[in-house]
């Protein structure tokens, strides 16, 4: 198992260290623009946000759905596996040979009671045990128990979403997503079963830019109406009022609310807009191939059920971001995958749910070509744009101050949740607060 030793980087001051440390590049209404270009601090990151203090996402239940079934991810720059073993324990092993380092899986999931190494051909079964070396005789009297894959130490799952950390110590996961449990609740329970599935094919994007670009934007309220202007002009030319038209009118004087949940998670609501009851989710969305011919059948079928399922076609009208790296987006889960200090990817895993009818999963992989296909593209320029703009040395800060200080915007409600206008920055301030918090060595 990794010490504290182990975890800290080079050159930097390891757990002992306190937040302070940050306290001259992360003011209460900016930050400093090396946050998003220093290459030493993205290496720290990659060790102590990325799992080293608390937990990170890993992967989706339904991607290792049987025993034996193995899907490879990332844990910041750490390769690892996650699999399921013949008991169908989850377990997340480094992917990374214990003699000279190679990967032992090279394929991105499938089936596997064992893995062996194409270097050299050490076999390590999917729990991480070493259990064959070839010609045995070159080593003497091998210790196999020495030799096995590194074990994430830590690997749970709140209803179907698996995390992992590095630290033994870590509060438990339901602890850590605290006041973003119910929002989750919500995500899942669209699905009149409980049952969420991730399909296969994932829709990957990279961009040139740091991974914190995507983590700002995804509970970022202010953006849409500039950001995503063809979106919305598409929408209003429909002549109706569509999903996110509501952004471009004076959004914080409308219903919709963020909240900063606690652990830099945070949450955009945007379900005020659809009030009316069932079908206004789907009353409200933009065109899709199909859907009045869809819609018609649905009724036609359907009777009393038809405008709730109609509403599951489509997004579930919340952003909800986990820190660091899960991002709920409409109906698909998305996985921010730093690479470099300048390129990220971004993974966009569609869902399809239970107890509905096929035609409704059919439907909802259809409201993808909307977003993220047509919208996504301008996030990512934006993104690109900001790290271009961020080589200039002498402009020093990026600001996260919009809302701070304005009365009236921000309140406690009942669960100890700070509510406030949509396009207020607190997501931005808050999150900043729980990466100080690990970066500056704290559990
Ligand atoms: S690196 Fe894996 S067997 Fe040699
Ligand atoms: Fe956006």
């Amino acid at each position: 198992m990794l010490t504290e030793q182990h975890l800290s980087v080079e050159g930097s001051p390891g757990p002992a260290a306190d937040r302070d440390r940050w306290s001259e590049l992360i003011r209460r209404d900016r930050v400093h623009r090396t946050l998003y270009t220093d290459p030493t601090v993205f290496d720290e990151e990659m060790v102590k946000v990325f799992g080293g203090r608390s937990w990170v996402y890993l992967a989706h239940e339904s991607q290792v759905p049987a025993p034996n079934s193995f899907i490879s991810v990332r844990m910041g720059l750490r390769p690892v596996i996650v699999t399921r073993d013949r008991d169908g324990a989850l377990h997340a092993l480094f992917n990374r040979c214990t003699h000279r380092a190679a990967t032992v899986c090279r394929e991105e999931s499938g089936i596997a009671k064992s893995f062996q190494c194409h270097y050299h051909g050490w076999t390590f079964r999917n729990t991480g045990e070493l259990v064959g070396t070839p010609w045995p005789q070159g080593y003497g009297d091998l210790d196999k128990s020495q030799y096995g894959l590194t074990v994430v130490p830590r690997v749970e799952s709140y209803r179907g979403f698996i995390f992992g950390t590095m630290n033994p110590e870590a509060p438990s996961v339901d602890t850590w997503l605290g006041a973003a449990t119910p929002w989750l609740d919500y995500w899942i329970d669209r699905s009149p079963t409980g049952e969420v599935v991730v399909t296969a094919t994932a829709y990957r994007m990279g961009y040139r830019g740091n991974w914190k670009l995507a983590y700002d934007n995804a509970g970022d309220g202010y953006h849409p109406s500039f950001s995503h202007r063809s979106l919305l002009d598409m929408a209003s030319r429909m002549g109706e009022a569509k999903d996110m038209s509501y952004f471009g009118r004076t959004p914080d004087d409308g219903p919709m609310k963020a909240y900063a949940l606690g652990h830099g998670h945070s949450a955009i609501d945007q379900r005020p807009a659809h009030a009316g009851g069932p079908g206004k989710f789907w009353e409200h969305q933009r065109p899709q191939p199909g859907r009045e011919r869809f819609e018609e059948e649905i009724r036609e079928r359907h009777g009393d059920r038809a405008d709730a399922l109609l509403d599951l076609s489509i997004g579930a009208q919340i952003n909800l971001s986990i820190f660091p790296n899960l991002l709920l987006i409409g109906n698909q889960i998305q996985v921010i995958e730093p690479l470099a200090v300048d390129r990220t990817q971004l993974t966009w895993h569609a869902t399809t749910i239970g107890g509905v009818p096929d035609a409704v999963n059919t439907m909802r992989m259809r409201t993808q070509e909307d977003f993220p296909a047509f919208g996504e593209p301008d996030d990512q320029a934006n993104f690109e744009e900001a790290q271009r703009g961020l080589a200039a040395p002498e402009a020093e800060w990026i600001l996260m101050n919009r809302g701070l200080d304005v009365v009236g915007w921000q309140h406690v409600d009942g669960h100890g949740v700070t509510v406030t206008a949509v396009t207020d920055e607190l997501h931005m301030r808050s999150y900043y607060d729980e990466w100080q918090r690990r970066m500056g060595g704290e559990s």
